[in-house]
């Protein structure tokens, strides 16, 4: 019955939802007589808008379901009185319904299937007690996977249920299948489901997650102030910058810091965009009041030296604020060269190198500032920032505590609380930078995909950190992305950005392994390829 090939997944499209109405139908009129027979053979729960559907799925179709809800009243509240005297306090319960499975697929795997989506499901949402009103045909079954009856039986004659709860731990202490699938599951959850392409959170290092669950250290203890030292050293080491501050926060509070400061100049900068980070430095300065103007192209468009070198004839500005890698495309900025063309004509250059810091190489020696972040290809969790600079900098009362790059130089990058253990997470991490291996493995992904002759963005000088497909319109970066993730691949494509230009995107960031990645680029082979048969590409 090709089991091996079913597909499990959340029901999301119109078509599926169809399917799932009449396998309800078939399910609870037909076979369980629980509902009136209608013309349409169909029947709409009473909760279908507020049901998750598990699903799996042979091909298109639809071969079993089973639906989760956790708004109150569940179905069980009308049928038991003070169903709350079952409810641990403090326990997050859904309500598991609707169990179906087609006839001929009806073995214990297809429902092991969706039990396992289910799990999952509940692991992701939080919720740590599931009800059921298990058919009573079926008890041996839902005993075997850990369901506990409690009360009497609810429904009519000949459709009688036994109320049941799970939860996790009687979950895990029942059959050894499923606990095995527990373990499954959990080690999956805590892998974020297999192989990440995101580019944040990625891949950690074992030796990453060993210092995230250290005990906690004071800020203002002798031990993270010798830390933090170290760190600021080997991040300077690594990018030639004169000086580093490390702050608690992401890139977006890095770029606002970067404005606060450019904002000190008398005269006019220039910004250039081709993307969505570009575009958002120039939402940044028009947020901070910079007097600027900008050099704008369509996304993923080449901004070359000499247009910069006209623009910048045109306009002199004082500073010049782009981003290194702009991550909405993969298209890495000639930073030497924009750095030549800033000394040319004395501005200063700013430069946001989010996802560019530990992808490959870096030399801001001479630019006034740069940006950066822990979480991306430093290869460590989301929650710091960084910020480079070239002259030693000092506080001034017009910029806002936070924002204040001076403030924190002046303090070691300690003016107020901060974190050890993002601190000593983020010097493993930096243990871990390879530079040739970052590129082996960009170059190998690129030319696994450029055989499936999918529209791949850019090229070899793009940034080995980023891989952006195009998809064309009428195959939904949404559709490919959670069908990748149902596979245990974990692509980037749920920014709205990424959405509005039907792109999904691989970040090979933080901790890849090559024949893992390889692995997995052929499970989205097989999601993308035949997209090319049916005439798209
Ligand atoms: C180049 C660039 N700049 C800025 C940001 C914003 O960073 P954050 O989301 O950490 O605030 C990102 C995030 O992806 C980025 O890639």
């Amino acid at each position: 019955m090709g089991h091996q090939s079913l597909l499990y997944k959340i029901a999301d499209d119109p078509k599926e939802l169809q399917q799932i109405n009449q396998l309800n139908y078939q399910t609870f009129v037909n076979e369980i007589p629980q509902h009136e027979e209608n013309e349409e053979k169909l029947l709409v729960d009473k909760f279908h808008d507020e049901n998750t559907y598990i699903i799996a799925k042979n091909h298109e179709e639809i071969v079993g379901m089973i639906a989760v809800r956790a708004k109150r009243p569940f179905s069980l509240d009308n049928k038991i009185p003070n169903l709350n005297q079952f409810i641990p306090s403090g326990s997050e319960p859904c309500e598991v319904r609707l169990l179906s499975v087609k006839d001929e697929y009806r073995s214990t795997r297809v429902f092991y299937g969706l039990c396992k989506r289910l799990v999952q499901l509940c692991l992701e949402e939080g919720y740590d007690l599931a009800f059921i009103s298990g058919t009573v045909r079926q008890l041996k079954l839902y005993k075997r996977i850990g369901f506990i009856p409690f009360a009497s039986l609810v429904g009519e004659e000949d459709a009688r249920f036994q109320p049941m709860y799970i939860t996790k731990a009687s979950f895990e202490k029942s059959t050894k299948a499923f606990q095995k699938l527990m373990e499954n599951v959990t080690l999956n959850n805590e892998r974020s489901g297999a192989h990440s392409f995101l580019p944040g959170p990625v891949p950690l290092h074992p030796a990453v997650k060993r210092a995230l669950g250290k005990t906690p250290i004071s800020h203002r203890s002798e031990a993270f102030l010798k830390e933090i030292e170290e760190i600021k050293f080997n991040l300077c080491r690594l990018t030639q910058a004169n000086h580093a501050e490390v702050v608690v926060g992401t890139g977006t509070l890095t770029n606002d810091m970067a404005a606060q400061q450019l904002k000190r100049f008398k005269g006019d900068g220039l910004i250039l965009a081709n993307g969505e980070f570009g575009f958002r430095l120039i939402d940044h300065a028009k947020r901070s009041g910079l007097s600027f103007r900008t050099l704008e192209k369509q996304w993923g468009e080449d901004v070359s030296l000499k247009e910069i070198e006209s623009a910048m004839k045109a306009f002199s500005p004082d500073w010049i604020w782009t981003v290194h890698c702009e991550t909405s495309t993969g298209y890495l900025y000639d930073l030497k060269g924009i750095l030549a063309l800033s000394k040319k004509f004395h501005a200063e250059l700013c430069v946001d190198a989010c996802s560019s810091v530990g992808v490959v190489p870096v030399d801001f020696k001479e630019c006034y500032l740069a940006t950066s972040v822990s979480g991306k290809g430093l290869g460590s969790l989301p929650g710091l920032g960084i910020i480079f600079h070239r002259d030693a900098l000092t506080s001034h009362p017009s910029i806002p505590r936070y924002l204040d790059i001076g403030l924190y130089a002046e303090n070691g990058s300690i003016p107020f609380t901060h974190s050890s253990n993002l601190i000593s997470s983020l010097k493993e991490a930096i243990r871990n930078i390879d530079y040739v291996a970052n590129l082996r493995l960009a170059r190998a992904v690129r030319e696994a995909m450029e055989k499936w002759d999918v529209r791949i963005m850019g090229n070899q000088d793009y940034s080995p950190g980023v891989i952006t497909i195009e998809l064309p319109y009428g195959v939904s970066s949404r559709v490919v992305g959670d069908k990748c993730k149902e596979r245990g691949v974990l692509l980037s494509y749920e920014s709205g950005y990424l959405l509005n230009m039907n792109w999904v995107q691989l970040a090979l960031m933080g901790y890849q392994n090559e024949e893992e990645v390889m692995k997995a680029i052929n499970s989205i082979k097989e999601i993308i390829a035949p997209v090319k048969e049916i005439g798209y590409i």
